[in-house]
């Protein structure tokens, strides 16, 4: 982990009110569902840094980009950022999805698409095309699907039916067993708004799917020490301990280590 000031090279609109702000490197090798503690460096308007996943990466690390998706003051702030002005981050932190996975189903929603776009480019270096299935409410809430062009198998859903299945993003997954394109056995990652996430564990257990899930937790230090990030665990990994610091042990854990 180290901390360091970017320039911002550009923010990119993906539509959907989602921006890719893309920074100078050098940015440090950085596993799919690592995160990065986010701030301007001038004119921060609020106290704590926000997390975010890297969403792309210079093969050589020169230049790097975050997807984010301005819903309050901190991302708001990042999103104003112009050309040149300087961008912190202290990074990469937490546990990335596990690498011993060679091809997973992965699910996204909304901003939860971030961390795939490392993980389509890791896949792609080893001859792979990563196998995507990607929910939103209508075609313009899709931001970024066009950066998987060429990368990834991508199945769309939309709740108005705008693009690609008519339904939820979990419709589709059930869709896709039922046909045989996802079998059980098969591992599944999946990011997105805690309903969504919900709702694909419950489908994968019932299915026997294994599944990973990546958690959007607040935040406050990003490196253990607040202990405001914790959720209920259960499993070996935690040693009896009742509580896991998402930002330390997470953030992706396997959907069966978590209490609800
Ligand atoms: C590991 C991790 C990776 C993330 N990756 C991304 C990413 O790639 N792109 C992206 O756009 N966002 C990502 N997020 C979410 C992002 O950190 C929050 O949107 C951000 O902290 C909001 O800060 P703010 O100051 O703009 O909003 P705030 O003023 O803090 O909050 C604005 C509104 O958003 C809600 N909110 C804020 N944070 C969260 C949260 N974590 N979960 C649910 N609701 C929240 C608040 O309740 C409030 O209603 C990630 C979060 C985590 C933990
Ligand atoms: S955010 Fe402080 S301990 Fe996790």
């Amino acid at each position: 982990m180290q901390t360091s000031v970017h320039r911002l090279r550009r923010c990119r609109d993906l539509g959907g009110g989602s921006f890719a702000l893309e920074v100078d490197g050098p940015i440090p090798p950085t596993e799919p569902g690592q995160f990065y503690m986010l701030r301007t460096e001038h004119r921060w308007p609020v106290q704590l840094p926000r997390p975010f996943s890297l969403y792309d990466r210079a093969a050589d690390g020169s230049w790097g980009s975050f997807l984010v998706k301005p819903v309050g003051e901190g991302t708001r702030a990042l999103c104003a950022l112009r050309p040149g002005e300087g961008m912190v981050l202290n990074g990469p932190l937490g546990q990335p999805f596990p690498r011993e996975i060679e091809d997973p189903v992965c699910i996204a929603g909304g901003v939860g698409l971030a961390p795939f776009l490392l993980l389509a480019r890791q896949q792609k270096a080893k001859g792979r095309d990563l196998r995507l299935l990607f929910g939103g409410r209508t075609r313009a809430a899709l931001s970024g699907l066009e950066d998987f062009a060429g990368l990834a198998r991508v199945s769309t859903s939309t709740d108005d039916g705008s693009h690609g299945f008519a339904g939820m993003v979990t419709a589709l997954l059930d869709d896709q067993l039922q046909r045989g394109a996802v079998e059980p056995g098969e591992v599944v990652f999946c990011c997105g708004p805690d309903p969504m996430m919900h709702a694909v564990a419950q489908l994968c257990e019932a299915r026997s799917l294994r599944c990973f899930l990546s958690l959007e937790t607040y935040m406050a230090c990003g490196y253990g020490v607040c202990n405001g990030c914790t959720v209920a665990v259960q499993g070996e990994r935690f040693k009896g301990w009742p509580y896991s610091r998402t930002c330390m042990e997470g953030p992706v854990y396997e959907a069966c280590e978590l209490r609800h």
